[in-house]
């Protein structure tokens, strides 16, 4: 999995270096650039799965989970982030979905991006994400452990 998206966030800076506008808060390939890199951050979960947890219905398809920093104690720090790439089986190249978890100010933000064409845009966000990771609040609302 890593080594797939590698060779995609070396387009990706390719693309910004040759001078491609991106809005400052996000990186050229349409995902906010406080995930640039996430491939090569510390996965939570053991190897990549698909689940028929009907909870995890809001995120089908081959997964792995990403976190920027690792928990102290039960909780993560402020400004972590928590990347799930979902991606449909078989498939290669970059994940059709990112979900993403970011903590600021004692409070994950939620927000998911799907692929369209070669860049991610905003499938869903807020209130509705976090209904359902209250069943994971004992974890800091995040359901991964490894
Ligand atoms: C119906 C329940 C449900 C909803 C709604 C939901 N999630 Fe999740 N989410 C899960 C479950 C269950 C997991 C654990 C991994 C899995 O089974 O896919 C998960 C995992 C994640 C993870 C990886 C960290 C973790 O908690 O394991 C992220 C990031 C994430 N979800 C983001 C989002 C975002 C963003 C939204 C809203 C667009 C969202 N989720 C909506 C159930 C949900």
């Amino acid at each position: 999995m890593r080594l797939r998206i590698l060779p995609v966030v070396g387009v990706v800076s390719l693309a910004a270096a040759a001078g491609v506008v991106a809005v400052a808060s996000s990186s050229a390939n349409g995902l906010p650039s406080y995930t640039n890199g996430y491939a090569k951050w510390p996965r939570i979960n053991k190897k990549p799965f698909t689940s028929t947890d009907p909870l995890s219905s809001a995120h089908q398809g081959v997964k792995n989970v990403y976190a920027s920093r690792r928990k102290v104690g039960k909780r993560y720090p402020n400004g972590t982030v928590i990347v799930k790439t979902i991606q449909a089986a078989g498939r290669m190249g970059p994940p059709g979905q990112v979900a993403v978890m970011r903590k600021l100010n004692g409070r994950w933000r939620y927000v998911e991006y799907g692929l369209s064409g070669t860049r991610y845009g905003i499938l869903a966000q807020g209130q509705l994400c976090q209904n359902c990771h209250m069943a994971a609040r004992a974890n800091d609302y995040v359901f991964t452990r490894k």
